[in-house]
């Protein structure tokens, strides 16, 4: 004990010594909260705005319910009984669906392109949802992992790749930090979490081994409600990805760290699943949401009215951007490895619209106004360079009588109106009784149009 610190303390001196020019602008967190609460985001997550969510395990192959499958199933929800009564044998176990997860259809090359086509700037995979099966060949899940048992792939590293091969969005991961039937898990629950035999032996060597091998730039954590963070060791995890993770410089986390972490503590704020204030938030948030608007897995009984529409998902994003939020946009895989095409379409929409309305939302900052004082399904963003101002209108809806009244922007003798995609200026008149604008939209034929389901204009030369 006594040769190996003095041997170290030595080690450590020669390090500081040699290196303190290197380092001395890096700044190192300490294991609580007020430090790593300390750590200014990565910018490029602000910028991004907008993030695909994948849901694929086991449970996309029941793919009926919902991600909980199991949990429903051990609690006896009726649908799931009946189900199960229906379709299988009774000495039938949640474990042997995992044989028939094959991923047959895998073509993550296939799917990099989608995401990228999407104009999404980033993915989060599911490495391991709460039924414990992780997406990787994991060391630490025996038999109960995509190598062993079921596809025989490792589909968080095919993703990966071709990410990263084809594209230039970010990798994250989501990962899971309880599960639901784990003997650990469930032995430390039972001593009240006073034991942490589950955390020591199973979450932190996993989580270190995703990010030691896949180097995610997001590690989106889940199932953190039943525990307090001291039993997650979440302080120091979060110190080490900080300070001496492969990814120190670029990754960011949410919020979802263990009681009393959700909406507090973290990197970025999640606060409930789907949340979108719909007011500007002072935290860095995300607003996590599902193409399917009842599941995050594969369902394959959902209906067309269940999947959100393009008018939808434009919504979702502009009332999120405008309150400086990230979207992050979620589809469940099939079991198969496909995404269905009902997915692929609402992601190709968005990803047509973006190419022309993007400049509104990358790298925009919320404006004074996150929406507009008279008009409805207005929403507001904006851009500051050294020579100029710009705010962006997000028109949701095409104005009766082809005149939108804005209560918010004031404008000055200078102000241009322009539709981002669009060629020719709008007229425009100072709204008589509001101070604020009147602003023509043209005849437009269909075929010129910039875009099919909303608008943007842009507002140079405001007063405000
Ligand atoms: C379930 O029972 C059937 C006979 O009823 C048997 O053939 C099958 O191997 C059993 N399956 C499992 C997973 O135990
Ligand atoms: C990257 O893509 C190229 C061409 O599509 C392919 O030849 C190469 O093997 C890929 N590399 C990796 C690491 O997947
Ligand atoms: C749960 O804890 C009680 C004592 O608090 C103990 O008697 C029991 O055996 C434990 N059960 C399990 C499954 O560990
Ligand atoms: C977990 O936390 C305990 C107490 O805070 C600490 O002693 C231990 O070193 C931590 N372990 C890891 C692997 O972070
Ligand atoms: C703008 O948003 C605020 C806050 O959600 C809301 O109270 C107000 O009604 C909205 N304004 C319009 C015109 O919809």
């Amino acid at each position: 004990m006594q040769f190996s610190f003095a041997f170290h303390f030595l080690l450590a001196f020669a390090f500081l010594t040699h290196s303190t020019a290197t380092l001395k602008n890096k700044k190192t967190y300490e294991p609580t909260w007020e430090s790593i609460d300390s750590r200014p985001l990565p910018a490029w997550f602000d910028e991004a705005k907008i993030g695909i969510f994948l849901h694929w395990g086991v449970f996309s192959v029941p793919s009926f319910k919902a991600d909980w499958f199991w949990y429903s199933w051990q609690t006896k929800d009726p649908e799931v009984l009946e189900f199960m009564k229906k379709n299988y044998p009774p000495n039938f176990t949640y474990a042997d669906f995992g044989s028939q997860f094959k991923a047959e259809f895998y073509d993550s090359d296939l799917l990099a392109d989608i995401f990228k086509a999407a104009g999404a700037k980033y993915v989060v995979l599911t490495s391991k949802h709460h039924e414990g099966y992780t997406n990787w060949p994991s060391k630490y899940s025996w038999n109960w992992n995509s190598l062993d048992l079921g596809p025989k792939k490792d589909l968080v590293g095919e993703l990966a790749n071709s990410i990263r091969n084809r594209t230039n969005l970010h990798f994250g991961l989501y990962h899971s930090l309880y599960e639901w039937y784990h003997p650990l898990y469930l032995q430390d629950k039972n001593n009240s979490f006073k034991t942490n035999s589950f955390t020591m032996r199973k979450t932190l060597p996993e989580l270190y081994e995703i990010v030691n091998t896949y180097k995610p730039d997001v590690v989106w954590s889940d199932g953190d409600w039943e525990a307090p963070y001291q039993y997650w060791n979440s302080t120091e995890f979060l110190a080490w990805l900080y300070n001496d993770s492969p990814v120190s410089e670029t990754v960011v986390v949410n919020d979802r760290w263990g009681g009393g972490t959700l909406c507090n503590h973290g990197g970025y704020f999640t606060c409930s699943d789907k949340y979108n204030p719909g007011v500007l938030q002072k935290h860095k948030w995300e607003n996590c949401m599902t193409l399917d608007l009842s599941s995050w897995a594969y369902r394959r009984v959902a209906q067309l009215r269940d999947i959100i529409s393009i008018e939808g998902l434009i919504a979702e994003v502009a009332s999120t951007i405008s309150c400086g939020g990230n979207i992050l946009i979620n589809a469940g895989i099939r079991s198969d490895g496909r995404i269905d095409p009902i997915f692929e379409e609402r992601l190709r929409q968005l990803g047509t619209w973006l190419k022309v309305n993007g400049e509104a939302v990358y790298s925009s900052i919320p404006w004074k106004f996150q929406n507009d004082t008279i008009s409805k399904n207005i929403w507001y963003t904006s851009k500051q360079s050294d020579s100029e101002k710009v705010v962006y209108v997000f028109v949701l809806n095409w104005p009766a009588q082809n005149i939108l009244t804005l209560g918010a922007p004031q404008p000055s003798s200078t102000t241009k109106v322009t539709m981002l995609g669009y060629y020719d200026s709008f007229l425009w008149n100072k709204h008589s009784s509001s101070g604020g604008i009147d602003i023509v939209f043209p005849y437009i034929p269909p075929t010129q149009l910039p875009s099919m389901w909303a608008w943007v204009l842009k507002l140079q030369y405001l007063d405000n």
